[in-house]
């Protein structure tokens, strides 16, 4: 897998797009070598379009209902992605798993709110808050074929105070989250990476690849 270093960045979301909105700002400054050049999402009415149409970026909605199958979905998702060449897909607060067809054909960087391996899947707040745990934090990772189980790039922790219910955690997170996916975006992108098993190194290489 080879990244070239034009550092376009096709996000995808599936709500508020806060991390989208993060990466845009970003992007603002020519230094930080990344741009967003498409936001997708698998669902209409959401405050994520509306962000990234505020700021003139293209967008497009790929409805998992409007396909008679997972894989057409999945097929439809990639080429519709592939249309924007990019260099790295962010997964951006995407609630679908990504098949083969995107996940074998560019790297995709996926963010979750918790600690992973611990909490994964939708509700990573909730089911942290419910454990009763007092520290969580953010995870940002390579995408695989699992459900966040992919190799991790970067982890922050974040405390779990006495009142906190799940939308004041959740916010508490994000407001790490977003500062440490815009690091790392900015860093994969502009110091290359790579990937030996589960271990993600970043720099000292011209490009991401596997090992
Ligand atoms: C983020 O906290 C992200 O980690 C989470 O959705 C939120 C999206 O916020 N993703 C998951 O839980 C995926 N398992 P945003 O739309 O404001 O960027």
């Amino acid at each position: 897998m080879c990244v070239s270093k034009a550092g376009r960045l096709v996000v995808l979301v599936s709500g508020s797009g806060t991390n989208l909105q993060a990466l845009l700002d970003a992007s603002a400054d020519p230094s930080y070598g990344a741009r967003v050049v498409a936001v997708g999402a698998d669902r209409d009415g959401i405050e994520g379009l509306v962000k990234a149409s505020k700021a003139g970026i293209p967008t497009f909605v790929e409805k998992l209902g409007n396909y008679p199958t997972r894989a057409d979905w999945d097929a439809a998702i990639a080429a519709k992605i592939a249309e924007y060449d990019p260099s790295l897909v962010v997964s951006a607060g995407f609630m679908k798993i990504l098949g083969a067809p995107t996940l074998e054909a560019f790297p995709v960087l996926n963010t979750h709110p918790a600690l992973l391996p611990s909490f994964p899947g939708a509700h990573g707040v909730r089911d942290a808050l419910a454990h009763g745990v007092k520290v969580t934090g953010c995870t940002v990772m390579l995408a695989d074929a699992g459900v966040d189980t992919g190799p991790i790039v970067a982890q922050e922790t974040v405390p779990v105070l006495p009142d906190d219910d799940e939308a004041v955690l959740h916010e508490r997170i994000k407001t790490v989250e977003r500062r440490l996916l815009v690091e790392i975006v900015g860093r994969m992108v502009r110091e290359g990476w790579t990937v030996s098993g589960r271990i993600v190194r970043i720099g000292n290489q011209t490009g991401g690849e596997s090992t």
